[in-house]
Formats: C-alpha cells, structure tokens, sequence
C-alpha cells in the first residue's frame, strides 16, 4: 500500500539551535513511523540538518531548486549541490515562490525536470488563490499548473509528489473543507491517471494550514496521501501528532 508522507515546511523560519532543539525533539518523539516524515528546511541550514537526521526516518528536503545545471546564476543552488546534501526532496513551485518571485509554471517545469535528473524528489505545489476560487476558477488553474508539468515530465511523472495548497489556506488558519481538498485531489488523480499508467503510486498530499486538530480528517480522505505543513512543522508535539494521524 502507498504510504502516507509528512513533510515539513519550515520556510523562511529557524536557527542553528532553534532547529537542533526541534529535529531532536522530533527524533525522540518519532519512533520507526509506518509513513514517510521529511523536513525541507531553509538551504544554509542543509548541512546542518543532514548531520541531525542521518541513520534516522526523516528524509531531508529543500524548498527550491535553480532549473540551471551550473553557472553564473548569483544566487542560486542546483539539485547537484543539494545531491551533496542527501536531499531527498525539494518544493518546487510553491505558492509564494510563484507570487514573490515570479514562477511562471514553465520555469516549476523545468524546475522539476531538474530535480529528477538529480535524483530528487519533487513535491510540486498547485493551487488556486481565493479571487481564482470565487470565480469558479479551481479546476482550471490547477489543471493548468499541473498540465505544464506533465508536458515536460510526463515520461518520469510518477516520480513526483504534488501537493495541492490552496492559496487561501495558507498561514490563514482556514483550511479547506475535507470535501473541497479531496475533490481536488480527485480531479488532480485524473490528470495523473491520463498521462500515467502508475498514476495511483503518485502521492497527492494536501497543504494549508494543516495542524493537529484538522489533519486526521483530512488524512483519512481517499485521495490524499499525506501534507505539507508549514506553521504547525515549527511545533514538536504538533508535527507528531499529524505524523501520528497519518501512520
Ligand atoms: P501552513 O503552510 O501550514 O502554514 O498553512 C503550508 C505551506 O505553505 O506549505
């Protein structure tokens, strides 16, 4: 059976003893877990990271990728670098990346092609932002975000996570309905299912203000196969709890 997977965001947060405490923490709280737990933490703290969840069940990740192999790209880091990490995984397109810093969903595309030819694991985020959704937009800007992916990648598409964030869920505190998050993930399965034979193997897991209280519902929904934490991945008892939810 495909199993779930947790994976932390901790975003533009942390500190060299503010994370050793929170990977300890979640070390000693964990366990062997019967799903897939990850951290994507800020890049200058890669090393760090790798050293405390070595041997452990934590995967580590990052939060972004360059889509250049190497070069003049001040700025930058390549998935060959984050490679040198044991970087597992890597977001790529996530919501505020596409705001703030003008992903279009060509460059998210290529941003994964390179991922995947490094052996990493891209959690690719979709997902509508609350002026999309009142205009009864959903299904489309979705479809589209992710079509532009599987043009590009649709040979290795089973290698990848999507993970659908609604825009207007995250850091909000308002979450989307399990039947809004699992309609979603049901046409986004669709989509896998048309371009893949192994599309059900494709984890499809739900980000936005996910927490403790909200995430065993939400879990327990057929097509969602695990989340994307941001604010709650920040808080030990919290992060295990919905780790707990999802084993
Ligand atoms: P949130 O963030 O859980 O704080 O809403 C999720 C995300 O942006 O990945």
């Amino acid at each position: 059976m495909k199993k779930k997977l947790i994976a932390g965001n901790w975003k533009m947060n942390g500190s060299l003893a503010a994370n050793e405490a929170l990977v300890k923490g979640l070390l000693a709280g964990l366990g062997s877990p019967a799903c897939q737990v990850a951290l994507c933490v800020p890049s200058v703290y890669l090393a760090q990271c790798q050293a405390l969840v070595a041997g452990s069940a934590i995967g580590l990740g990052a939060q972004d990728l360059s889509q250049h192999e190497a070069g003049a790209f001040t700025g930058e880091i390549s998935g060959a670098m984050l490679q040198e990490f044991s970087v597992r995984y890597c977001i790529v397109g996530h919501s505020e990346r596409r705001q703030y810093h003008f992903e279009t969903d060509a460059l998210v595309a290529a941003k994964v092609q390179r991922a995947l030819a490094c052996g990493i694991t891209p959690i690719v985020c979709v997902g509508e932002t609350l002026a999309e959704r009142e205009a009864g937009k959903t299904e489309e800007v979705v479809k589209r975000q992710l079509a532009a992916v599987i043009h590009v990648n649709g040979h290795c598409i089973s290698e990848v996570v999507v993970a659908y964030e609604p825009v207007w869920a995250i850091g909000t505190g308002k979450t989307a309905s399990t039947e809004q998050a699992q309609q979603v993930h049901a046409l986004l399965r669709q989509q896998l299912q048309a371009a893949s034979n192994q599309a059900d193997r494709i984890q499809i897991i739900y980000g936005g203000s996910m927490n403790a209280a909200n995430a065993a519902q939400l879990l327990a929904q057929p097509d969602i196969d695990g989340g994307l934490v941001g604010g709650a991945a920040l808080k030990v008892s919290d992060f295990l709890s919905i780790i707990a939810s999802a084993c």
